[in-house]
């Protein structure tokens, strides 16, 4: 295998930090292709908590290229304080380990205070991470986005950011009426801000196209959530960005056409940061006790998780909208023990029963029909108990696709690959 893809399989933070991080010891390129820094992966390196948020997790090993994509959202100022606890980590960053796409687009700090002036006042919130992350893709999508190459070029800039300011200038003074920083302020600091990367910024796509005619093993770094993809996700609880494997042929582009495998990181109970509608959200003491016992907290936010039961319909739908191959189960120990366990294998939906979501159902007014499955109790030193392989096997027959990867615990000897990747 030449190529894979790590998928988050839910609405995020379903633990691919730590499997992308031990598979991209084993890679050559590590690549990011869409969201920005609203994502946030712990890694622990020698008793040392390192977070990333936008420098992909390869930058930990010295073997491997880190590639940004121009499907990413880029805050400078972000990458700087990120860059600078890396650094201090004692990790080696150099314009060979760490390639940064010149068309990924900006965050202005205009798109950070629209983000949270929305959340703050506008009619419908939607629980963001208050990164400008919304606001950068529309100035894509509506054609007035700053690309990270215009950082370099001082007239360049103004000039881009007073076309991206003109609409914009309304809502902040008369919608919003806050202060916001001039063009040329806001020019200066982005400047100075791009000699900084400057070293790192370089045409990815050709890159990753002779890493690819060089064999090299490649590893697609997704962030966030299917769940949360702006076409197959609950929206408009959603990010901006395509979660899912399409999203990399656009944000960072695959030669080759294709991906060899897709891992779809999968919590073995389903959890959501942010408002929009959760089936399966438990709002008893059970659900109190898988957020505590499963340190259920944002990386990004530091919000607490809403917990609820596995939901069968949204991962039969998550395998199709991702092409997923197989799945790694996460956080298996947080359920052992439990005196019930239930998981939703279908829903009542408009007066029928499906057992498979599609684009545009409303979450919110389906009914979950849960099954009871024997609660397994293991604390996985030996054999797996009876009870937590049945748990396993009817996640593979139900979704069709094996569980390759099951993770009871943070540390290395606690993720059992059961199928050897690269
Ligand atoms: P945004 O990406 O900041 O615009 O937030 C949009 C939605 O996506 C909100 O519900 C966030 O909580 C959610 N979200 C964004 N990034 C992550 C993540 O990395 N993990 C989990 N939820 C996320």
């Amino acid at each position: 295998m030449k190529s894979l893809a790590i998928i988050g399989s839910q609405w995020g933070d379903e633990g691919k930090g730590k499997i992308t991080d031990l598979l991209s010891q084993k890679c050559d390129v590590v690549v990011r292709f869409q969201g920005g820094n609203n994502a946030g992966h712990t890694i622990i390196v020698e008793d040392r908590k390192i977070v990333l948020h936008l420098i992909p997790s390869g930058i930990l090993h010295d073997h491997c290229v880190s590639v940004v994509g121009h499907g990413v959202v880029f805050d400078p100022e972000a990458f700087k304080t990120e860059l600078e606890d890396v650094l201090s980590n004692g990790i080696e960053v150099n314009s060979n380990k760490l390639r940064i796409s010149g068309n990924a687009s900006v965050i202005t700090m205009y798109n950070k205070i629209i983000d949270a002036q929305r959340e703050a006042k506008g009619p419908v919130k939607i629980g963001t991470t208050g990164k400008g992350i919304g606001p950068a893709y529309e100035d894509k999508i509506s054609r007035k986005g700053i690309k990270l190459k215009d950082l370099l070029d001082k007239d360049v800039l103004i000039s881009k950011l007073k076309g991206s300011l003109s609409e914009k200038e309304h809502l902040l003074e008369h919608l919003y009426k806050v202060e916001y920083p001039s063009v040329e302020e806001e020019a200066s600091r982005l400047f100075e801000l791009g000699q900084m990367i400057k070293p790192f910024i370089c045409d990815t796509f050709s890159f990753l196209d002779h890493a690819v005619k060089e064999g090299k093993k490649i590893l697609f770094e997704g962030a966030q959530g299917i769940l949360l993809d702006i076409d197959y996700g609950s929206y408009p609880f959603v990010t901006s960005s395509s979660t899912s494997y399409g999203g990399i042929f656009t944000g960072a582009g695959m030669p080759s056409g294709k991906v060899d495998e897709v891992l779809g990181i999968t919590k073995a109970y389903t959890t959501r940061v942010g408002e929009g509608p959760f089936p399966t959200e438990l709002f008893s003491e059970v659900g109190e006790f898988i957020q505590k016992k499963g340190g259920e907290f944002g990386a990004t936010t530091g919000r607490k998780r809403r917990c609820g039961w596995l939901d069968l319909p949204l991962l039969k739908y998550a395998v199709k909208c991702s092409s997923l191959t197989s799945i790694a189960l996460t956080k298996v120990d947080v359920l052992s023990g439990m005196d019930e366990l239930k998981v939703c294998k279908s829903y009542r939906y408009n007066g029928e029963e499906i057992d498979c979501a599609y684009p545009g159902i409303d979450l919110s007014k389906v009914e979950p029909i849960f099954t009871d499955v024997a609660p397994f109790n293991d604390d996985f030193k030996g054999e797996l108990s009876d009870n937590l392989n049945a748990y396993i096997e009817m996640i593979e027959k139900e979704l069709g696709i094996p569980v390759s990867i099951l993770a009871f615990g943070p540390e290395r000897s606690e993720i059992k690959f059961r199928k050897e990747f690269f």
